[in-house]
Order: structure tokens, then C-alpha cells, then sequence
């Protein structure tokens, strides 16, 4: 079997431009999806006909769920191995804090947190044991550096940021590489509500990032070439610091 690559919510947006591009690269996509059926299938589609591909659908929030999908691909794929791991996965409820509802907050963690625990752990032993493995978590300028309005987003993105660090130190010597990648402002479904016209002016280099920008620079930190990076936070921002 090819080399697999999972990518959570990877049906649109720059989850799905890194399924396209890692599918032309000869990997064997599994892409994950929550809910929207039709636009998985019409991401599947894009991906036949650069590669190959399948349909993973589950809430990255729930773990029971989440465990489960792994194990009945894995059980039905006995030889295959997940070597990449993308947690894209990754929602807005933005609001100021002082009037931030509780559950804002929460799935906004337990999406962005959570997802990464719940994907990644299944995973790892796999790529321990074969001592082989490419994790990038897709995080956000908004980690780094925080905006207003994003508590919330900036707490997830900021523990998945760390929990990068962490982990790049447990599996360094395994042959698995973890890093993240740190998006601004990416022209996707996600930031649709956004005014560019006002935000271009304080981004240097002048427009929003494209999704492909984005997979193309995952696309590196997954292959041989990337193999001496780990723990890194690579943005990818136009500028803004
Ligand atoms: P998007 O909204 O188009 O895509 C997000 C994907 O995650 C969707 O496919 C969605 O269905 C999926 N998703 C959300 N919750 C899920 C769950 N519980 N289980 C499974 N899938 C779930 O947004 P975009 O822009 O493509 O975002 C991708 C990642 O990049 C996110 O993690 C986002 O936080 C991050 N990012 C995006 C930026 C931007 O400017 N667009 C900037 C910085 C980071």
C-alpha cells in the first residue's frame, strides 16, 4: 500500500488544498470530514484525479467517535501505516471576553486542544514503533502573538503550539517530526466574514495567503527533506509580526 496521510476537516479550505497536494505527491489521502457529505465527495473527486484518496468521517471532538473511525479504517487496512498526520481541524467563535458564552469557549478548545489529542494519540505508537511519522498541527498567528476577540481561538492554538514543543521532544529520536504551522490571514471559507480591504493594509506584503500557500509549505515539513525540523513554528503570514 502507498504511503498514508490523514488530514482532519480536510474537505475544504486548506485542509482540502493539502489533500490535493500531498495526493500529486503519491501519498494515499484519508480525508477526514465532520458533517458536509457533498462536499466531501466533491473534494474525493478533486483528489482521484490527481491521486488517490478516501472518505474518514468523524467529529474530531468526540473521542469515542474519533478512536473508533481509526480503528475500523486501521482493522480493514491491516498493512497500511498513517505516516502523516495533519490536524487542520479547526473553528472561530470569535467575541470579546467579557461577553464570551461558556460554551464558545469550550468547543473552540475541544475542537482545536481536543482534536489534536484525540487524532494524534491513536497514531503514535504506530509511527513509534515503525520509527517513522510527520505530525503538522495547522495553529494561527492569533497563538503567537493573541487578537482581541480570540481568547478562546488564541488559548487553543497557544496549547496546541506548546503541546507541539512537548511532544517533538518525546518522539525526536523515533524518526517523528512534529511542528506547526502558523497561518494569518488565509482566504478560506473561515475568514469569508472578515473586511480584507481594511485588514490588507496591515498585512506587508498586501493580500490574504492563498489555501495552496499554506499546503505547500506542509508539504515540505512532511517529506524527507524536512527530516532535521521538529518543534518549530513556521508562520506563514505575509509579514505581520
Ligand atoms: P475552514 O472553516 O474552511 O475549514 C476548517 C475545516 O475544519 C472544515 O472542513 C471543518 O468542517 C473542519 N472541522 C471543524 N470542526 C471539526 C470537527 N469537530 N471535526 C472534524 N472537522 C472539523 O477554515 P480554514 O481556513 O481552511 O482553516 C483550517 C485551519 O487553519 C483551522 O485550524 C484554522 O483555525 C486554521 N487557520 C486558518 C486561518 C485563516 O485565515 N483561514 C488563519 C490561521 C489558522
Amino acid at each position: 500500500m502507498k504511503r498514508c496521510a490523514l488530514v482532519t476537516g480536510g474537505s475544504r479550505g486548506i485542509g482540502r488544498e493539502i489533500c490535493e497536494k500531498l495526493a500529486a505527491e503519491g501519498y494515499h489521502m484519508l480525508i477526514n470530514y465532520r458533517s458536509d457529505d457533498i462536499e466531501a465527495q466533491q473534494t474525493l473527486a478533486k483528489i482521484e484525479d490527481c491521486g488517490s484518496g478516501e472518505l474518514l468521517k468523524f467529529d474530531v471532538v468526540d473521542e469515542i467517535a474519533t478512536r473508533k473511525a481509526i480503528e475500523a479504517w486501521q482493522a480493514t487496512h491491516p498493512d497500511a501505516f498513517i505516516e502523516v498526520l495533519v490536524n487542520n481541524a479547526g473553528i472561530r467563535r470569535d467575541n470579546l471576553m467579557v461577553w464570551m458564552p461558556s460554551a464558545d469557549w469550550m468547543q473552540v478548545i475541544a475542537t482545536s486542544l481536543g482534536g489534536f489529542y484525540h487524532v494524534t494519540q491513536p497514531l503514535l505508537q504506530a509511527m513509534l514503533t515503525k520509527r517513522r511519522g510527520r505530525i503538522v498541527n495547522i495553529v494561527s498567528l492569533s497563538g503567537l502573538r493573541g487578537m482581541p476577540g480570540q481568547t478562546n481561538y488564541a488559548a487553543a492554538k497557544g496549547g496546541v503550539i506548546a503541546a507541539t514543543k512537548a511532544l517533538a521532544y518525546e518522539v525526536a529520536k523515533r524518526g517523528v517530526t512534529v511542528n506547526a504551522v502558523a497561518p494569518g490571514f488565509i482566504d478560506t471559507d473561515m475568514t469569508a466574514d472578515l473586511d480584507q480591504g481594511v485588514l490588507c493594509s496591515q498585512i506587508p506584503v498586501g493580500r490574504f495567503g492563498k489555501p495552496e500557500e499554506v499546503a505547500e509549505l506542509v508539504a515540505f515539513l512532511v517529506s524527507d527533506k524536512a527530516a532535521y525540523i521538529t518543534g518549530e513554528v513556521i508562520s506563514i503570514n505575509g509579514g505581520i509580526y
